[in-house]
C-alpha cells in the first residue's frame, strides 16, 4: 500500500516569519494526521523557521531544489548535507520552473527563449545521485508543455525525462523516489488536467518504472499529480488508482484551502 502524499510547493512566497505562521496553523489543524504524508516546501531561507514550527508534528519538511556537491566554491548553491542539517526529508527536483520550461517567456527578459535556471536531465541525474545516499527523498517532476501535448509527444517526453534523470541509478536506491506528473500547461493556469487523463499519465509513468527496473519498484514508487490543484478538484484526483497524492502550488499558501485538500486524501 502506498501512503498518500500531499506536498505544498510554496515557490518564492512568504518570509520566514510568514512561513512559520502558516506552518504553525497547519500543524494545529493537520499535524496529527496518520496514514498521510504532508510535506511543506518553503524557500531555502525559511527552512529553519518552518522546521522549528513543525518539530514534533507529523508534518514533514522539503526543499525546492539542491546542488549536487556536498561543499565547495559554488556561490549561491545549497548542498544535500545542508538540507539534512535543517531537517529536510524531501527535495523537489526538476520542477518545470527550474528546468526553464515555464511555457511562457519572462516579460522582464528580452531573450524569448531564455531558460530560467537551465536544469536538464544531466544535472537532474547528478542531483539524484547526490541526494539518494543521504536518504533525502526526491520528488522528481516530469511533464509536457502544451505544444508537446498537442503534437502527441506527451509519452515520449516523459519517457525521455525519466530515462535521462534515472540513468545508471540502481533500483535499490529508488524505493523512496517520488515522481510528480506536472503538465507545464496546468501549472499556475487554473487549467487542471482532467482527473482521468492525469490518472492515465501517472499509470504510464508507473509502467515506465516497471519496464526500466522491476514491477516491484513501479508498485512502490509514489506518483503524484501537480498543476492547478485546489480544494475543489482534489477529491477527483486523489481517488484515482494511479495517483498517490498531489503537489500543490498556489493553493498551498492558503491554510484553509490546503487543509481541505488534505481532507480529500482517501
Ligand atoms: P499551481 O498549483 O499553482 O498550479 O502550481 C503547481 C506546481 O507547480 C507545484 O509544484
Amino acid at each position: 500500500m502506498r501512503t498518500c502524499l500531499i506536498a505544498g510547493n510554496w515557490k518564492m512566497h512568504l518570509t520566514p516569519a510568514e512561513g512559520a505562521a502558516l506552518a504553525t496553523t497547519l500543524r494545529q489543524r493537520i499535524g496529527t494526521r496518520l496514514n498521510l504524508d504532508v510535506v511543506l516546501c518553503p524557500p531555502f531561507v525559511s527552512l529553519p523557521a518552518v522546521a522549528d514550527a513543525l518539530r514534533g508534528s507529523n508534518l514533514k519538511l522539503g526543499a525546492q531544489n539542491v546542488f549536487w556537491a556536498d561543499a565547495g566554491a559554488y556561490t549561491g548553491q545549497i548542498s544535500p548535507t545542508m538540507l539534512i542539517a535543517v531537517g529536510c526529508e524531501y527535495v523537489i527536483l526538476g520542477h518545470s520552473e527550474t528546468r526553464g520550461r515555464f511555457g511562457k517567456p519572462d516579460p522582464h527578459l528580452t531573450e524569448q527563449h531564455l531558460r530560467y535556471f537551465g536544469e536538464n536531465e544531466a544535472t537532474l541525474n547528478l542531483k539524484l545521485r547526490a541526494v539518494l545516499p543521504h536518504g533525502l527523498k526526491p520528488i522528481l517532476c516530469v511533464g509536457e508543455t502544451l505544444q508537446e501535448r498537442t503534437a502527441g509527444q506527451t509519452e515520449a517526453i516523459i519517457r525521455q525525462q525519466l530515462e535521462g534523470a534515472l540513468q545508471g541509478i540502481d533500483a535499490d536506491e529508488l524505493y523512496e523516489l517520488v515522481i510528480a506528473y506536472e503538465p507545464v500547461w496546468a501549472i499556475g493556469t487554473g487549467q487542471v488536467c482532467d482527473a482521468e487523463e492525469a490518472n492515465r499519465v501517472c499509470g504510464f509513468i508507473r509502467q515506465q518504472l516497471k519496464d526500466l527496473y522491476a514491477p516491484e519498484l513501479g508498485e512502490q514508487v509514489r506518483v503524484l499529480y501537480g498543476g492547478s490543484v485546489t480544494a475543489a478538484n482534489a477529491q477527483g484526483l486523489l481517488h484515482q488508482p494511479e495517483i498517490d497524492g498531489v503537489l500543490v502550488g498556489g493553493a498551498s499558501l492558503n491554510a484553509d484551502e490546503f487543509v481541505q485538500i488534505t481532507y480529500c486524501a482517501p
